[in-house]
């Protein structure tokens, strides 16, 4: 592991189940591209706010591997997005990244960023071929090209950088002076309170206060929300400390009630930079937050780091594997989870879909028993008994855990983890398990009628890898609910 960015951070999903932070997880991608049309809305503004360049950028000479370059545009957040995504795509394409100064004026205080920085001049010296990116990784962005590309629009989606993952982390890990600093401040407030817990939380106000409502019919984090979240913590915490950050203080100095003497607005109530914020936000041991790129990273570093898991976790996955193994010499394990239970109801009700059936499995099953010598399958789900009448368990080489019984959603999702391949169906679970487990894997693709409310809200670009294997569902039974 990295010095972590988070290396204090105990994560919000620490105090909360797996399933809960799957939806923490939707949740994000929701609000990921709710954050991505908010930025095109409230464009100009960013781009009234140029900070002039530094004085001593990096002189360069133009190489064979050319001069990739991203616009800075937003705030930390974005300008997080923005970086991870350059750093990402320059690298598939084998060409060579550099930051624009104001980037690097935003950033390289707080983070320990390391690709070049371009000067001014250069900039404008350079015939830009300009390339506008949508929010999710796409098979095109593979081979951009171009020696000299600035890659334009406010990239924030994991699909870009997920495989990264600990480079990226890398980056944006702290200088020590920053953590000096935030340490400072958190041991600061502890006073003569022997055992604290530091709540950092992240209230997005500013343009979304008017935009959300607005245009997206969505609403800002309100005063109830604040008060139930601390209320949480306050109950299970000893001595809880709530740290405030924000880009509107004087709302919450007026909305959060501090009475109980348990509530810090940082930088004296008045906005401070963004930069500050987020280490200080790092530090504590939870986080509650609204909405905003500022808030997904933090989510997105954290769960990341969630997810190692724990060492009797592993073992017991392990152990159980190699119980299947049996006389094979050369397995490999493919874990598969059927998501069924209420999305069996839900989905052509509510969301006119549908979930994996029968013959989606097996072609999936069928792919990976034709490529690898020795597979073993290992069947989860929350609706086993559906998965033993219609998967043919008759070669041997299928298992369904827990003896074909429901079990726990995090022992599941540990043994899924912990296998060489995926086969999912739908549910942010199996896209967890996917992403985690890094092999080959197959999802269930365009399970949903085009006029789904559903992909109001899911972007399955923005979810799927591109490099996965999506099979098509078979939408015939809504068809036939719709016209027959
Ligand atoms: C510190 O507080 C936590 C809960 O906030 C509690 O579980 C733990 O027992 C406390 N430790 C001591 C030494 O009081
Ligand atoms: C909580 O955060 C503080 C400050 O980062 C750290 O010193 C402490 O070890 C953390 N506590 C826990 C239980 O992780
Ligand atoms: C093990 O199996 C894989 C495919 O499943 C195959 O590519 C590899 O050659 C096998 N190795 C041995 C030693 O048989
Ligand atoms: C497959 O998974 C098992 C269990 O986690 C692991 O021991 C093995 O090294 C993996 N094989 C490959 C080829 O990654």
């Amino acid at each position: 592991m990295p010095p972590l960015l988070l290396g204090a951070m105990k994560s919000l999903i620490s105090w909360v189940s797996v399933r809960q932070v799957l939806l923490i997880f939707l949740y994000l991608l929701t609000i990921l591209g709710i954050t991505f049309f908010l930025q095109l809305q409230s464009q100009s503004p960013h781009q009234g706010q140029r900070i002039p360049s530094p004085s001593d950028p990096q002189q360069l000479s133009p190489t064979d591997q050319g001069i990739w370059t991203v616009n800075s545009a937003g705030r930390l957040g974005n300008q997080m997005g923005e970086y991870a995504t350059l750093y990402a795509l320059a690298k598939i394409n084998g060409y060579q990244a550099y930051i624009l100064p104001e980037m690097h004026q935003q950033l390289a205080p707080f983070f320990r960023i390391t690709l070049p920085v371009l000067s001014s001049d250069v900039v404008q010296n350079i015939p830009w071929k300009d390339y506008e990116l949508h929010d999710w990784m796409s098979e095109e962005y593979r081979h951009i090209e171009g020696k000299y590309v600035r890659l334009t629009g406010y990239p924030c989606s994991w699909t870009f950088y997920h495989h990264l993952r600990q480079e990226i982390l890398q980056e944006f890990s702290f200088h020590d002076q920053v953590k000096e600093e935030a340490n400072r401040y958190l041991a600061g407030l502890r006073g003569q309170h022997q055992n604290v817990t530091y709540v950092g939380i992240h209230v997005r106000r500013g343009d979304y206060v008017q935009v959300m409502p607005q245009v997206w019919k969505g609403v800002v984090a309100d005063k109830a929300y604040l008060e139930k979240a601390m209320g949480y913590f306050r109950a299970k915490y000893q001595e809880p400390i709530f740290v405030v950050t924000s880009n509107g203080m004087e709302w919450c100095r007026e909305n959060i009630d501090a009475s109980r003497g348990d509530v810090y607005f940082s930088g004296d109530g008045k906005e401070s930079s963004p930069g500050r914020d987020f280490a200080l936000l790092a530090h504590c041991n939870h986080t509650i937050m609204t909405i905003g790129t500022f808030g997904i990273w933090a989510g997105y570093l954290e769960i990341l780091q969630e997810f190692s898991f724990h060492d009797h976790i592993k073992e017991e996955a392990n152990r159980y594997l190699a119980g299947l193994r049996g006389q094979r010499r050369n397995v490999t394990y493919v874990g598969v989870h059927v998501r069924r239970g209420d999305y069996v109801q839900e989905m052509p009700m509510f969301w006119k879909g549908v979930v994996a059936d029968k013959a989606y499995l097996e072609k999936a099953i069928g792919y990976f028993r034709a490529k690898y010598q020795e597979p073993v399958f290992v069947v989860t789900s929350n609706g086993m008994e559906w998965c033993r009448e219609n998967i043919d368990a008759s070669r041997g080489d299928v298992y369904f855990s827990g003896d074909g019984k429901e079990s726990s959603p995090g022992r599941d999702f540990a043994l899924l983890a912990h296998c060489n391949h995926t086969i999912m169906t739908i549910g942010t679970f199996g896209i967890w398990v996917g992403y985690l487990v890094g092999g080959e894997t197959i999802y269930l693709a365009n399970y949903m009628l085009p006029d789904s409310p559903f992909l109001k809200i899911f972007k399955p670009e923005a979810a799927f890898l591109p490099e996965w294997i999506g099979i098509n569902a078979d939408l015939s039974p809504l068809w036939r609910g719709r016209f027959g």
